[in-house]
Formats: C-alpha cells, structure tokens, sequence
C-alpha cells in the first residue's frame, strides 16, 4: 500500500526546489496533486514529470500573495478532483538585507507571500479538506524561524509566524480532524539556496562554510524536506498537530562549535 493512496495533495510553490521534489516523492505515494506556483512554466513541466512516473498532476499558475488568485485555485483543484486532503504551504520568498535597510517593498514581498500566501491558500483549503473528512496540512516555515538571523531579520519573523499560525490553526481545527505541522528547514540545496550563497559573488566559499557550520556536515537535500512532509501529511502520522519540526542537519539543536574555535566535532 503507497502511504499517500486515494489522497489529494495540493502544493504550492511546486514549480522548483523542494516543492518540485515534494510532488514528485508524493506522486510515488499514490496522490493525486494539484500544483501551483507562480511560475506557470515550470509548475507544468513538473506536472509532466509527475506523469511520466505514471501519476496524476494539475498545474495552475497562480500568486498566493493574492487572495482572490490562490483561493480559485484551490476551488479549481477540488472540483477536478473531487476531494482534497493535503494541502502543503511551501511557496516561499527570501532577502538578505541587514535589519534597518530592510524596505517597505521588501517587507511587504516577504509578508505578502510567506504569511499572507500560507494564510489565504490554508483558508480557501480548509473547508474543502473538511468536506473530504480531514486530512493535514504541513506549512514550510524555516529554521530561520527558530533562532535570530542578523542578515534576514525580517524574512526570519515571517517564518516566525508561520510555526505561531501552525499551532493556532492546529487548535482551531483539532476537532475537525484537520492536522496542522511545519517543518523548519535548515539550509537545502535548491535555486533559492544556491542564489543566496551566490549573491556576495563567492558561491564556493560560502557553500564550504554553511556546510561546516551544519553539526552533520553537509547542506540537506530537497529530498530530506519531501520525507519529513510526506511522514507529516501520511496517516503515520495521525496524532501529530502543531508542532514545528527542525529538519536540519542539528543546526538548531546547539552550537556547534566549528569555525571560530577550529575544533572538529567528536566522530
Ligand atoms: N532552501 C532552503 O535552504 C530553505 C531553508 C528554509 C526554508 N525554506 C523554505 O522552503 C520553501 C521552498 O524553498 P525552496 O528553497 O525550494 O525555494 P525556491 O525559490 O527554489 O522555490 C520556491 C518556489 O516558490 C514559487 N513562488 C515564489 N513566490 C510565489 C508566489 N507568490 N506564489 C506562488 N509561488 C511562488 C517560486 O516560483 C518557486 O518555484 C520556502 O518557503 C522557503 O522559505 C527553504
């Protein structure tokens, strides 16, 4: 038995990266997918990658920072599909930008798709996962979430947020058999990573230290993200709601002590 067999999964965000990676490790499960993302193109050729593993994907282009577009969306998906059950809030935006030169327009972008998209896509979702008897939702907040980042101050509160509507919207809908968790990644191997670590024109130095600088001693992969989801959104894990789970490496477990000492961890 597939672990996501008879369900359907909607994922934003689903055009690249581990949204990309997450459809596909949930088609090999057995769901049906709507995919969304904002970038039409690619959310369509990962709908055909879907369909040449032999399963069965929808791809709408669609902003979840805009309310009316997200929410046409996720009706679309349920009347093509007649049901929906999981619904997996990845579409996400970045900025590297110290905190007092942070703008108005980036703040409104980071807040506009981080935690306006991941309210707007959960409220247009929930009614319909509801109706379909329950199911879970699972939000990709960031361990940038969980301990301060100087240099992406604001991006951080925005995932802040996120693991704070995880546990409300958890309580909120216990009774209605509607689980809601978040995974906190930590630093993933995707084109936001790589644009990121490449942005100071140093992409090789700085993927050698974030490396370092992660206890087990490597950058994840979009892999890791799509099993802890899939774990989170199978019925395996039926009495889980509102928690926040780190899927990174140990990063935000401790320090550890790497770089500025020059001491290697234990083996
Ligand atoms: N990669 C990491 O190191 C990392 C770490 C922590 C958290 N995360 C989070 O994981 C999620 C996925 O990140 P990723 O690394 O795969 O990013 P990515 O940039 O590689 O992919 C994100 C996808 O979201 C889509 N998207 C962006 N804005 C959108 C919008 N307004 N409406 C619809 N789709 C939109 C993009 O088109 C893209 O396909 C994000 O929420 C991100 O914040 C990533």
């Amino acid at each position: 038995m597939k672990r996501l067999e008879g369900k359907v999964a909607l994922i934003t965000g689903a055009g690249q990266g581990i949204g990309r990676v997450t459809a596909l490790v949930f088609a090999r499960e057995g769901a049906r997918l709507g995919l969304l993302d904002k970038n039409e193109a690619n959310v369509k050729a990962v709908a055909e990658e879907v369909k040449a593993l032999g399963g069965e994907a929808s791809a709408v282009g669609c902003d979840v920072s805009r309310k009316s577009d997200v929410t046409a969306a996720i009706n679309d998906a349920r009347s093509r599909f007649g049901a929906l059950h999981i619904l997996v809030n990845n579409a996400g935006v970045t900025l590297t930008r110290p905190f007092i030169e942070s703008s108005e327009a980036d703040i409104d972008f980071l807040v506009g798709v981080n935690l306006k998209g991941t309210i707007f896509a959960s409220q247009a979702a929930i009614p319909h996962i509801i109706a379909s008897g329950g199911g879970a939702i699972v939000h990709d907040a960031s361990n940038a979430g969980l301990v301060g980042r100087p240099w992406q101050p604001v991006y951080g509160a925005t995932k802040a947020g996120i693991i704070s509507l995880t546990k409300a919207m958890a309580l909120a809908h216990a009774r209605d058999n509607v689980r809601v968790n978040c995974i906190c990644p930590g630093s993933i191997d995707t084109p936001m990573l790589r644009s990121a670590l490449a942005s100071s024109g140093q992409f090789e130095e700085n993927w050698k230290k974030t490396g370092m600088v992660i206890p087990m001693g490597r950058i994840g992969t979009p892999e890791d993200i799509a099993y802890a989801t899939l774990f989170l959104a199978s019925d395996e894990a039926r009495y889980i709601t509102g928690i926040a789970l780190p899927v990174d490496g140990g990063r935000t477990a401790g320090v550890a002590e790497v770089s500025h000492l020059g001491m290697a961890l234990p083996k």
